[in-house]
């Protein structure tokens, strides 16, 4: 597309949030306006105004994407809007593009000026077209924004306050000439991308003094967004909100946000002020309120959730209220961390597109949310930023951590990182099995196969994949809190075991697109690994390290077979047994435990440590208040002080990826076709819930799975999309084949019974 406009900065810096206007009449004598399209973008990010209005709800516009390569363009149709005089206003922000990011304190990462783009194409009954576009007409001023960061707040100067800038006439005293930037506008790409924008208010529960004098709030609820305050005070004075995820000694925890400063600093006009800051977002529960005039009220504060407008396509709830809380608190931490890319946390000086996160937790999402769009746009970045790492995956994407000299692996071999690079590989494969999505094999398939040959290069001559460093299982519980890398699972095990299961999807993916070189190739690489694996790894089935990762990711992956599979399955759940139920696997592992218990005929060891409540285990930290899934099980230690570890966020969902589990095995819901042309019902209970009740938008329509158990046994309703097939699997019941309908199935407890064994 050939752009008529550039993008344009504010000479001079004006604090941080600079206005930039454009005033013009419509041409007459072409009719009525037909369609105005308005598109925007930014090196930055962007509010639009037409006439005095926000153009739309969106937030954080156009979010956060591989800059250097690819800056999105959104669209606003702005017809009903014009008038025959019109002013077009952008106020810009730093956005990702020049605010802080990372946990060296550096800013300015992509740049150091921000800028606005806006292209403005009206065209007229009879066919002309008129184009406002930014250029070196428009002119710049300064807001009432005097600071803003995602990571450190914004502030507010209400005295400065105004909308005449945004009407015709506006004598701009004090406004001054814009630079067109070199930019190119090559970078900009229309997206399917989800926008952000607010997606719910939640009200204060509690508010009250703290011990030191602070007055605190509680929302109840760890989220993502802001906070939204009325307030009328004393012109120029202060008002403060701090946020934390947490309270430790009665006051707020910030400690986890490390040099996030989380913090919007409001100055009163002395007359209503309504407070709402949109340059930046923060994951808290808990808000401190300094300065405010008079006593706080319930109706003076809201808590605005902000997340990427994601459709809730799946759902799933049981008879136990702490399980089902944890769920909760799965889905919770998931909006807090798809907010324009699938971050790490939302709300220390990290919030980075971490790529082994996704990894861990792509299936559950997918069931969630739809994620389809969401998920192939940020792997449009995983492919640039591999492009320009020579083919490695990087930790993070976009690859903001590169600017501060931290390449994309660790030590001095250039190879890729287990489970984070491999998300390369697997998030692509997630979307095919979830929406039958061919495009994002096809899209990413490059990708797919430049890491696995990466991952080929850095396999040793005995075929394993045990060379440089790995994260490995990242986060283990027993790990030391201050060196998480520190697993009971060998490294090179969990590497081998991921870069197989890569190596398996690409040679699968290829066969879909019809790339018979490539499945060969991939599918000899595979069959290499495995035998690498079970020569080097694999005893009688013990496998090397002898930990629960290792067992659960050797099951999972298909790296065992016969006896081995057999006598591994045993030693898993002898191991889950001995830990006496207590989790003892990291971001590798957790995902995957449950499974590899379940297929090897140990379903009940896998309930067993789903159901535990102390910890580590997922439902302690439920035990402790959570209402979002912890980086650690233990991110608060059981006395309520907050772990020492540096890594201790409260919002983090790797460890959410066993939802996956609940999804496919209580609820009894999982694809046997991609894009669930073909469904499996088989509801497994357990854990002793009476009762699951789940439900998933397919492509193909609504399917649904309730079931109860009473004292004469269970019963089962089920809904098939019509257009989708279906097979019915029911403790101690044969198969049933079933087309689209509802149909209620009972099943004796005896038989129930029978079939635990
Ligand atoms: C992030 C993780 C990430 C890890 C890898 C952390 O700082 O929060 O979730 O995957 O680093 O080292």
């Amino acid at each position: 597309m050939t752009w008529h406009a550039h993008f344009i900065a504010s000479q001079e810096e004006f604090d941080g949030a600079p206005l930039l206007r454009r005033e013009f009449e419509l041409e007459e004598g072409h009719g009525a306006v037909r369609s105005a399209d308005l598109a925007v973008s930014a090196l930055g990010i962007v509010e639009p105004y037409v006439n005095g209005e926000p153009v739309s709800q969106d937030l954080l516009t156009p979010g956060w994407t591989s800059y250097e390569w690819r800056i999105r363009v959104v669209h606003y149709d702005v017809a009903d809007r014009l008038a025959q005089v019109n002013v077009l206003g952008l106020a810009i922000g730093n956005g990702w593009y020049r605010g802080r990011l990372g946990w060296t304190g550096a800013r300015a990462l992509y740049g150091n000026r921000i800028a606005g783009f806006a292209e403005l194409t009206i065209t007229f009954e009879d066919g002309a077209v008129q184009r406002i576009a930014t250029d070196d007409t428009w002119t710049s001023g300064p807001s009432a924004v005097l600071a803003n960061d995602l990571y450190d707040g914004q502030t507010i100067d209400a005295r400065l306050r105004s909308d005449d800038w945004l009407r015709p006439g506006f004598s701009s005293a004090g406004w001054g000439a814009v630079d067109v930037l070199d930019e190119t506008t090559d970078k900009l790409s229309e997206s399917q991308a989800p926008r952000v924008s607010r997606q719910q208010e939640v009200a204060p529960q509690r508010m009250w003094t703290s011990p030191s004098g602070k007055t605190l709030v509680d929302f109840g609820q760890n989220l993502v967004g802001w906070v939204r305050v009325r307030v009328r005070g004393p012109v120029g004075s202060e008002v403060v909100i701090r946020h934390a995820e947490v309270l430790e000694n009665e006051e707020l925890g910030t400690r986890p946000l490390r040099s996030a400063h989380a913090e919007d600093r409001y100055i009163l006009s002395g007359g209503d002020d309504v407070f709402e800051p949109t340059m930046t977002f923060h994951g808290f529960r808990y808000a401190e309120v300094i300065g405010w005039p008079g006593e706080l009220g319930t109706d003076d504060i809201t808590a605005v959730v902000v997340g990427s407008d994601l459709e809730r396509i799946g759902t799933f709830s049981c008879s136990d209220p702490v399980l089902d809380r944890f769920h909760q608190n799965v889905v919770w931490g998931m909006r807090g961390n798809f907010l324009s890319v699938p971050t790490d946390c939302p709300q220390r000086d990290e919030r980075l597109g971490w790529t082994g996160d996704i990894a861990a937790f792509g299936p559950t999402a997918a069931y969630l949310y739809d994620v389809d769009a969401f998920l192939k746009d940020w792997l449009l970045d995983v492919s640039l930023e591999q492009a320009h790492h020579e083919g490695i995956v990087p930790f993070v994407v976009p690859d903001a951590i590169k600017y501060f000299g931290i390449p994309p692996h660790h030590g001095d071999g250039a190879a890729p990182t287990a489970l984070w690079s491999d998300a390369a590989a697997w998030v692509p494969w997630d979307l095919w099995e979830a929406y039958g999505d061919r495009d994002a094999l096809a899209t990413q398939f490059d990708s797919m196969v430049w890491h696995v040959r990466k991952v080929r290069e850095a396999l040793s001559a005995t075929g394993l994949w045990d060379t440089g460093y790995q994260f490995g299982d990242w986060l283990d519980p027993d790990a030391p809190p201050e060196a998480p890398d520190k697993a009971k699972a060998d490294p090179s095990v969990v590497a081998t075991a991921c870069g197989y299961r890569s190596a398996l999807l690409v040679a699968k993916a290829a066969a879909i697109l019809g790339k018979d070189a490539e499945h060969a190739e991939f599918e000899e690489l595979a069959d290499r690994m495995k035998a690498a694996f079970n020569e080097h790894y694999v005893n009688e089935g013990i496998v090397r390290s002898d930990s629960t990762t290792v067992y659960s990711l050797a099951i999972v992956f298909g790296l065992l077979d016969g006896d081995d599979l057999r006598v591994a399955g045993d030693r898993l759940a002898e191991l889950a047994a001995q830990a006496g139920y207590r989790i003892s696997t990291g971001f590798a592992g957790t995902p995957f435990i449950a499974d590899a218990l379940t297929v090897t005929g140990h379903l009940d060891d896998a309930y067993r440590l789903l159901m535990e409540h102390e910890n580590p285990s997922w439902l302690y930290s439920v035990t402790m208040g959570a209402t979002t899934v912890w980086e650690r099980f233990d991110s608060m230690l059981p006395d309520g002080s907050i772990n020492p570890g540096e890594m201790t966020s409260f919002n983090h969902y790797a460890l959410g990826g066993v939802a996956d589990w609940m999804h496919r095995t209580i609820g009894g819901i999982s694809a046997l076709e991609p894009g669930y042309s073909r469904i499996l019902l088989a509801p497994r209970p357990g854990g002793g819930l009476t009762w699951a009740s789940s439900s998933l938008q397919t492509p193909h329509g609504r399917v649904s799975v309730d079931w109860r158990i009473d004292a004469s046994g269970m019963t089962v309703d089920v809904e098939v999309p019509d257009g989708a097939t279906a097979v019915l699997r029911l403790p101690g019941a044969d198969d049933r084949e079933l087309t689209g309908g509802r149909r209620t199935e009972s099943v004796p407890l005896a038989v129930i019974d029978g079939a635990r064994g």
